[in-house]
């Protein structure tokens, strides 16, 4: 076996039981699928945090944001189709570049799907907190972090020890359950919109672009921008991976995966353009950025708090979902890595219940303890880049693959492949310089610890083939 950085791992599909699974799904239910897994804390949280860095303009963030994930996510839907095997970006990146990349690739990925949970339950404590407070009496110091005046985040631990608990006795998405909360979540949207728009008011978006374009340091030591904001609203845009996975349960994947994916993007996209506009027309920007709880906080200072209501119930109801696909994905990640040897074995032993315990209860105490006193916007730009490191080697792996194989089968094939993927590429590259340098920082620092280990254990202990 070649010892190369460089080295390979052949295309393995996963191993099957001889059956494969029906073909069921049509683009619709690709479409419930997708939205179900991306729509959370970004449109309902992060829209805050966006605000504050680009004003009004953050409207544009949201179609900025957009259009490079759903160029990302067309590649990486080929590669899904190409590679069916476990583990995405991480083997795709094995198999077509090499293991020093897919280790890159595999790192990153476990920094993302961790921190996601981590954003995520902050996202969902935002909005259970004031409901918290008024029926239980719980006081706001133990539902916030520090940053916001706080001493811990109790509900977000409480809301990923619920979710750990529940992968811990194998609990697993339920198509049906996701489709009612797809609806659930969507209707809070649209009466969202349909309350704040009629309270459109055009002086709430001048200054339209009060911080420009680019990611610039303001005087108050916070980086802003139209693209500042982007790299942030970036999280809103991914979990499309949800679809990819389902190419085996297709009825006819070459059209439906392409459907399914462009139209849950197409569909996110529409939805967050129209809550941004929406929200920025309503009340001055100011006023909701960097709330824990934006949404709310608008329906009810335009006089609707039983709208405000809702849709802090749903939020509750519908994110612990999102929270459970990505600690999933998590332990899926980290178990294929360790079965290529680049992480030890005994980590990702699974239980009867095809859980792997040890790397569940170690994933969800770190993440339990970065919810509690981590800022959201903090934790959702690191998670961005660890995502935009993957979704930038997917869409080279699709490039290299349409020399390197042009006729290898593929079910899905991603139109206009040199365009999309260069828009992909750069793109991401592009909102990951323009995330906060504190974030680039400790994305270097993760990958460096990174290194340390494949240097020290996983170069040696690789099982290649
Ligand atoms: N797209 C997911 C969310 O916004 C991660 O919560």
């Amino acid at each position: 076996m070649s010892d190369s950085l460089l080295r390979r791992k052949p295309i393995v599909p996963e191993p099957q039981d001889g059956h494969g699974l029906a073909r069921t799904l049509g683009w619709p239910h690709l479409i419930a699928l997708g939205v179900g897994a991306i729509v959370g804390t970004g449109i309902l949280t992060l829209i805050g945090v966006g605000a504050d860095k680009a004003g009004p303009a953050v409207i544009f963030a949201f179609g900025i944001a957009g259009l490079i994930c759903a160029c990302a996510a067309l590649a990486y839907a080929e590669m899904a189709t190409m590679i069916p095997a476990s583990g995405s970006a991480y083997t795709y990146s094995y198999v077509v570049i090499g293991e020093l990349i897919a280790w890159v690739v595999g790192w990153s990925l476990i920094l993302e799907y961790s921190l996601v949970v981590s954003a995520v339950a902050v996202g969902w404590s935002g909005y259970a907190a004031p409901l918290l407070e008024a029926w239980a009496g719980v006081p706001m110091a133990l539902m916030q972090g520090p940053e916001l005046g706080g001493i811990v985040n109790l509900p977000a631990i409480a809301i990923i020890a619920v979710v750990a608990g529940l992968l811990l006795v194998g609990t697993r998405e339920s198509a049906t359950l996701n489709a009612i909360l797809v609806v659930v979540k969507v209707i809070a949207l649209v009466i969202f919109v349909a309350v704040a728009l009629p309270a459109f008011n055009a002086a709430n978006l001048e200054p339209f672009s009060p911080y420009g374009f680019a990611k610039h340091m303001g005087p108050d030591g916070v980086e802003r921008g139209v693209m500042a904001a982007a790299a942030i609203i970036f999280f809103a845009f991914y979990g499309f991976d949800a679809i990819a996975t389902a190419a085996e349960e297709t009825k006819n994947p070459d059209r439906d995966l392409k459907i399914g994916i462009v139209g849950s993007m197409f569909v996110c996209v529409v939805i967050y353009i129209a809550v941004a506009v929406a929200a920025v027309g309503a009340i001055a920007y100011t006023r909701f950025a960097n709330s824990p709880e934006p949404l709310a906080l608008i329906l009810r200072e335009l006089g609707s708090p039983l709208a405000a209501q809702y849709l802090a119930v749903s939020a509750i109801i519908a994110l612990p979902t999102v929270i459970l696909a990505f600690f999933y994905g998590q332990s899926r990640i980290f178990f294929t890595m360790a079965r290529d040897g680049l992480l030890p074995a005994s980590l990702a032993t699974l239980s009867s219940r095809g859980t792997p315990v040890r790397i569940t209860i170690f994933t969800a105490l770190v993440v339990a303890v970065l919810a509690g006193f981590i800022p959201l916007g903090e934790l959702a730009a690191l998670a961005n880049a660890g995502t935009l490191a993957a979704f930038t080697a997917v869409s080279i792996c699709m490039l290299i693959m349409r020399v390197r194989a042009p006729d290898a089968p593929r079910t899905f094939r991603a139109p206009m492949p040199w365009l999309i993927g260069t828009i992909a590429v750069l793109g991401c590259i592009y909102l990951f310089f323009s995330l906060p340098a504190q974030t680039q920082l400790w994305f270097l620092v993760w990958n460096v610890v990174g290194l340390g280990v494949y240097f020290l254990y996983a170069r040696r202990n690789a099982v290649v083939g």
